[in-house]
């Protein structure tokens, strides 16, 4: 890839383009923020630490849309974090404008960019970015999959002991209390997750799961996680980057597939060299189909609220 642009030089954009620097996910790397000084600054940083690891990635950054322009692939990082207590949802109305001012920025500067959507709510977000865009859903698509399945990779991990690099486990749903963690599709050395855990052990892991990022949030206290959702990040970078087809989940604009449509939900994608090659329908059972239901309405609620915005 010749240009990603990463617009947000929070925590977390600051840990994704870490990642990618170092790992060369691209030739040149942009680091944009309102906040302009400071985005240069920190690029200046990310770039002299991928040099001390041996890349070639140019790094730079500012505050100036100009900046965006002919970037193939666009993060968005950009607004403000969750407080301790609060929902996604409570930071839409502040979000909401910062999205649609950088959507309007990259309609302008790089057009044909495929646009990967970090800020939260990431559903609700997707979803606007998606609508705005113009683009088909092959180019406009979320993370948050990602970042919940590693987190419950971890707690599969510390409950079982067994080594995470042999668990494989798979979220559905919004980004949020209402996410889908399918536990049929969760493994351990191709061994199903209840051969080794309890019923009881294995909601244990859902419950946690679905809140780990507010358990992070109210930990730190002044800001939310940034370095496993920047990992998520450059994965999905990577997956693209490299066209690499892999399977991964990601927030995507539905299209009849589980039942729903004119909505962006979690679910298993196909990260390729366009983007967000196909959504994989997976047969749900009963029980998994009303859960997936139940976060799709929360989820078309969230979407509501924001048109209503
Ligand atoms: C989290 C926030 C960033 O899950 O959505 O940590």
């Amino acid at each position: 890839m010749n240009k990603l642009s990463i617009v947000g030089a929070g925590i977390v954009g600051e840990a994704a383009a870490q990642i990618i620097a170092r790992d060369e996910l691209c030739r040149e790397l942009v680091l944009m923020d309102v906040q302009g000084e400071m985005a240069k600054g920190k690029a200046l940083d990310v770039w002299q630490a991928a040099v001390e690891s041996g890349s070639d990635t140019r790094v730079h950054g500012g505050g100036h849309a100009e900046l965006l322009q002919g970037s193939e692939l666009v993060v968005i990082t950009a607004g403000v974090p969750r407080k301790p207590g609060q929902s996604r949802q409570d930071v839409l109305a502040t979000n909401l404008p910062i999205l649609d001012g950088i959507m309007a920025d990259i309609k302008h500067h790089a057009p044909a960019a495929t646009v990967l959507v970090v800020s939260n709510p990431v559903d609700v977000l997707t979803y606007r970015a998606w609508s705005l865009s113009g683009q088909g859903r092959n180019k406009v698509f979320g993370q948050a999959g990602v970042l919940d399945t590693a987190r419950m990779k971890c707690f599969i991990a510390e409950q079982t002991g067994f080594s995470a690099r042999d668990i494989t486990a798979l979220v559905l749903g919004g980004h949020g209390d209402s996410m889908v963690p399918l536990m049929r599709y969760c493994q351990i050395g191709s061994v199903p997750l209840s051969h080794f855990l309890s019923g009881e052990q294995i909601e244990q892991i859902v419950e946690r799961t679905r809140k780990g990022g507010g358990e992070i949030l109210g930990l730190k206290k002044l800001g939310s996680a940034c370095d496993a959702p920047g990992v998520a990040i450059a994965q999905m970078v990577d997956a693209i980057a490299n066209g690499r087809n892999r399977i991964l989940p990601a927030v995507a604009i539905l299209q009849g597939e589980y039942g729903r449509k004119d909505i962006a939900m979690g679910v298993p994608c196909v990260l390729a060299e366009e983007g967000l090659a196909r959504v994989i329908e997976l047969p749900l059972d009963t029980q998994e189909q009303a859960m997936f239901d139940q976060s799709a309405d929360q989820v078309a609620r969230d979407i509501a609220e924001m048109k209503a915005l």
